[in-house]
This record gives C-alpha cells, sequence and structure tokens, in this order.
C-alpha cells in the first residue's frame, strides 16, 4: 500500500518551500558580503541540516569549504536528552579557519552551545552560527547567532531535512506532524 508522507502532516505547512527558498537567499547573501575573503568552512550537523547546508551554499557567491559533524542528541524521541555525543568528527583541521556552524533547527541550544564550545578550543580563526529555524521559547543554554532563518512555534516540525524517527526529512515545506502520529 502506498503511503503519502503529506498524510501524516497538519494540512497548512508552517513555512512552504518558497517561504524558506526566500529567506535562504538573504542568507547566502549575507554571508558572501561578511566572508569575501575568508574562504569559510561550513560546517553542518547531519542529519537534519543537509537540506539547509545544500541550499544556503548554493546561494553562497564567494569560494568556501564545506565539512560534516554528526552528534547525536536526541535518539528516536521529541524531547532533547541534554546530551550531545560526536559520532563523526570532522575531516577538516580548523585551527586558523573562519568557521560557520551551520544548523536546522535551534532548539533548546544545548548541541549548538557545546558544538561552540569545542570549536573553540580547536582554535578557528571565528566563529558563527548559522540557523534556519529558531524555536526561541525553548532556549535552555545561550547561543548567539549570526544569520537567522525563520522563528517557529514551540512545536514539533518535520521536513527540510527535519526528521521524526529519521522519516520526513524528504518533505520540502516545513511541517507540523500530527500528535497521532508520535502517540500511536
Ligand atoms: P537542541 O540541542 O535542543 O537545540 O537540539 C537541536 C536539534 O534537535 C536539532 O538540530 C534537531 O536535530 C533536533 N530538533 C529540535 N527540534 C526539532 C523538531 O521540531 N523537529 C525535528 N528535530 C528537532
Ligand atoms: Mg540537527
Amino acid at each position: 500500500m502506498s503511503h503519502n508522507l503529506y498524510e501524516d502532516v497538519k494540512e497548512t505547512p508552517i513555512y512552504t518551500k518558497e517561504e524558506i527558498q526566500a529567506v535562504v537567499a538573504r542568507m547566502g547573501a549575507e554571508i558572501s558580503r561578511d566572508y569575501a575573503d575568508k574562504n569559510p568552512v561550513m560546517i553542518s550537523v547531519l542529519r537534519g541540516a543537509f537540506v539547509f547546508m545544500a541550499d544556503l551554499v548554493r546561494a553562497i557567491t564567494v569560494p568556501c569549504e564545506i565539512d560534516f559533524m554528526a552528534v547525536s542528541s536526541y535518539g528516536a524521541g521529541t524531547e532533547s536528552s541534554g546530551r550531545v555525543r560526536i559520532l563523526k568528527d570532522l575531516d577538516t583541521n580548523v585551527e586558523g579557519r573562519h568557521v560557520i556552524i551551520v544548523e536546522d533547527v535551534l532548539d533548546s541550544g544545548v548541541t549548538l552551545s557545546k558544538l561552540i564550545e569545542m570549536f573553540k578550543s580547536r582554535g578557528c580563526a571565528s566563529l558563527a552560527v548559522a540557523t534556519m529555524f529558531d524555536k526561541p521559547d525553548r532556549r535552555k543554554a545561550h547561543v548567539e547567532v549570526a544569520y537567522n532563518g525563520l522563528v517557529i512555534p514551540n512545536e514539533f516540525v518535520v521536513g527540510y531535512g527535519l526528521d521524526y524517527a529519521e522519516k520526513y526529512r524528504n518533505l520540502p515545506d516545513l511541517c507540523v506532524l500530527k500528535p497521532e502520529v508520535y502517540t500511536k
């Protein structure tokens, strides 16, 4: 039996792919202006940020490099565990480099604040954060964000790279999962 992912999400997206693309273009222009001669390393936190990363680098018109890290904070549930484990480290030596951490969603801030601490200890020349979505209501740890995309309500969302139990990452819009999907 075929199963359409859109059956599991509320009908009206929080943000459509068109709204998201307009904001990504604006962020790409800002980064291009600020990093013209810096050849920044864009570091994406897997797996959720892979979609945003792919769009963001194509909105940047100056040289940049990319690398990936995988950390775990959520397991398969919808609440942060408050712990961050490095599952895959960088291949790039970031000492003396300008680093931009590319995040899908800033929620409690626990994951990012741990990553920022770690990057500072690795001696990068500068460090900035770009996040596509921000849930300010949920913040537990302060995180300074240089490039902010869209604010979202305190709801569990999927699509545009974000998952629930590894599903829905391929939805192009940002949607709210129907509660019956994760309570059943
Ligand atoms: P934090 O440490 O609580 O800020 O967790 C951030 C990470 O949790 C993000 O990078 C996402 O992977 C995940 N996350 C937070 N909110 C959501 C959501 O609404 N849907 C899917 N994943 C989320
Ligand atoms: Mg993530």
